[in-house]
């Protein structure tokens, strides 16, 4: 299965029940191996998590650090970028030259890096003097 053919699938997953708006999202790890995650929203609507952030968390718990490669999909009229908090989660884990692909279901695609969405992100070398 593609990395995008995970995103559109796991998509259909998503819980969404107040914005209507089912994203997907799929990181391919170090190993090759593809890690799926959805939005899932709440009733309480701060305590809502992004489809990325689901990815990443599968990621980590099959024990893996390294993202190689990203996409996101939802329904939408153009490709829809991560949100700020997602851009930083995903700079955790994923080198700047890391290739982002952001699709709608309608196949219009714009690929991008994880770099060109964060620019002057915070990093560990800001806390030297910590
Ligand atoms: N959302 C994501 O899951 N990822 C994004 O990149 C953009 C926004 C979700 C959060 C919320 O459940 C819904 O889309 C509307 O903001």
């Amino acid at each position: 299965m593609s990395l995008l053919q995970a995103a559109r699938q796991v998509r259909e997953n998503a819980y969404a029940p107040y914005s209507r708006f089912k994203v997907g999202a799929a990181v391919r790890g170090k190993s090759g191996k593809i890690y799926q995650g959805c939005n899932v929203e709440n009733v309480a609507y701060p305590e809502g998590t992004c489809a990325e952030a689901g990815a990443i968390a599968a990621l980590i718990a099959a024990g893996e650090t390294e993202i190689t490669e990203i996409c996101v999909v939802a329904d939408s009229a153009s490709p829809v970028p991560p949100c700020g908090g997602c851009r930083q989660k995903l700079a955790e884990f994923a080198r700047h030259d890391v290739p982002i692909t952001l699709a709608t279901t309608e196949g219009e695609r714009l690929d991008t890096t994880v770099g060109a969405l964060l620019p002057g992100r915070f990093d560990i070398s800001h806390m030297d003097r910590a």
